[in-house]
């Protein structure tokens, strides 16, 4: 779809649709009070029939038949003023694109939602009506074959009246359009069956993700991550036919300070191993690469903006299949920096596969590495589905980065502990450290785990395994510009840390 701001009024506005917004207090104003008067009341008398009242998430739609150019209105409710913040926008866009297309619009107006009385800078405003826009538009298609007969939207343009910021409308416009092609970036490939979105298709999506937008790019496969050392990783790679590979994509600007890593667990297929999963809801394991996904997607959106800052991306990727030479428990491992580990469940993979790339992100001396991993069930336990990503993080400058970044993004997070008491329930009598403590405190004793991993540097580790999506764990709530399947969790998040970094 393409996105594009054009100046003028909206009540003078040429589109297949036009949308203006209501509080639920019912008082029109701004844009919404233009075009009521130049339909001589039409909003006005929608009210006062009782057929728009403004609550968050109400469309209404009628045809102004010759009285303005626009073929269709398109009224969103905002709820309540008092509750007002950028995800309204956010919302509101979605709710109401979803409705353009819904009555087949292919060319749809937009007022800049919230730059008005709201009081967002235009900036924001912008991006937020162009996120919530596009991502509710997203659809996974998917290997279906056959014709396509759902309308889609062709364009959306945003309408700003002449006098306001154009310039930063059109900024906010294309940060929104950069940041939400990663997050649908990270979709895809989440959405995508196993059997495609494989270790060696994530290597060629980084690949061309560096071609497009000028990133360095490194492919490390199994004789080079040998080579490394990185015994943890491998020991789960083992078992499968399917090639591991461990990427790296750089973005490095000219005039960078500060280097930020990125980590993301990709395990494209998590069957548990020889510590089998049950088939029941198994194939909800292709989303075991959400962490991969999201910082591809990242990395995608920071070299479109041309972020100033040196952002590093790590995905370890490989299947975890049981076989012949699988990986079992008991076995015991090392990882690149010496450490042994006893494996208890082969299930507990993903903290050995990070274990490594924590360990070989230490090379780039990071001002921070931010880690993000469908780790535990045990996160989902504690947080619910869909409710927040678990944040561990006892560096308080790191965490007030991540929390602000979480709050303007609307991408939850929540401050878990690292007591110290965890690590008995991990020890082992064979190695350093044993991967898995039991049920009890699973996702403590995983970040504690990890964390045995990241020396050296400022780290933050983000459990997501109740984000990657609606239907993909337990379901949890849902925002209208989300819809079953992936849900990109992560690319929003890590991209505003990084635009904020400096
Ligand atoms: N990928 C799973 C975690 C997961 C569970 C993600 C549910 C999304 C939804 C991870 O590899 C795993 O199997 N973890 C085990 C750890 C245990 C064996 C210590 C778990 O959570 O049961
Ligand atoms: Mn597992
Ligand atoms: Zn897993």
């Amino acid at each position: 779809m393409e996105v594009r701001v054009k100046t003028g009024a909206i009540e003078q506005h040429d589109a297949d649709a036009v949308i203006v917004n209501l509080f639920d207090d019912r008082r029109i104003g701004g844009a919404t009070q233009a075009l009521d008067r130049a339909l001589n009341g039409a909003i006005s008398a929608l009210i006062a029939g009782g057929d728009l009242s403004g609550k968050a998430g109400e469309t209404v739609v009628f045809y102004p038949t010759g009285a303005i150019p626009a073929r269709r209105v398109i009224v969103v409710g905002l709820g309540k003023r008092e509750e007002f913040s950028v995800e309204t926008v956010r919302r509101a866009a979605a709710h109401a694109v979803v409705k353009a297309r819904e009555v087949g619009a292919q060319v749809v107006g937009t007022i800049v939602q919230g730059s008005g009385a709201a009081g967002l800078a235009p900036d924001v405003a912008a991006q937020a009506v162009v996120e919530g826009s596009l991502l509710a538009l997203y659809r996974w298609r998917g290997l279906k074959t056959g014709d396509d007969d759902t309308p889609s939207v062709e364009a959306l343009e945003l309408v700003v009246r002449p006098g306001d910021d154009v310039a930063a409308v059109e900024a906010g416009a294309r940060a929104g359009q950069a940041i939400a092609e990663g997050a649908m970036l990270a979709r895809d490939l989440v959405n995508n069956p196993p059997n495609v979105a494989t270790p060696t298709m994530l290597a060629e999506t980084a690949r061309e993700i560096a071609g497009r937008h000028g990133l360095r790019v490194e492919v490390l496969d199994r004789a080079d991550v040998e080579k490394l050392g990185m015994g943890a990783f491998l020991g789960v790679a083992q078992g499968t036919e399917e090639p591991p590979k461990f990427i790296i994509l750089e973005h490095r600007p000219d005039a960078a300070g500060d280097t930020v890593v990125l980590v993301g667990k990709g395990i494209t297929f998590d069957t548990g191993g020889i510590s089998l999963k049950p088939s029941d809801h198994m194939e909800t394991m292709k989303s075991d690469m959400a962490g991969a996904a999201a910082v591809l997607g990242a990395m995608q959106a920071v070299a479109a903006l041309d972020l100033p800052v040196h952002v590093v991306g790590l995905v370890p990727a490989t299947d975890n299949m049981p076989s012949g030479h699988a990986y079992k428990p008991a076995d015991v491992v090392k990882a690149m920096n010496g450490k042994t580990i006893e494996i208890i469940s082969t299930d507990a993979e993903g903290r050995l596969i990070l274990a490594d790339a924590l360990c070989y992100a230490a090379r780039y001396k990071p001002a921070a590495v931010i880690d993000l991993a469908t780790l535990t069930g045990a996160c989902v336990v504690a947080l619910g589905a869909g409710m927040a990503a678990g944040l561990f993080c006892e560096d308080d400058a790191l965490r007030g980065r991540i929390q602000t970044a979480a709050d303007a993004t609307s991408e939850r997070v929540w401050h878990m502990p690292q007591f110290k008491e965890y690590l008995e329930s991990i020890k082992s009598d064979t190695a350093d450290v044993k991967n898995s403590g039991g049920r009890m405190g699973g996702v403590g004793t995983s970040a504690m785990f990890l964390r045995q991993f990241a020396e050296g540097y400022s780290w933050a580790h983000l459990d997501i395994a109740g984000m990657a999506g609606v239907m993909m764990g337990e379901g949890g709530p849902t925002a209208p510009y989300q819809q079953k399947g992936a849900s990109g969790f992560g690319v929003r998040l890590l991209t505003e840390i990084v635009r904020n970094w400096s």
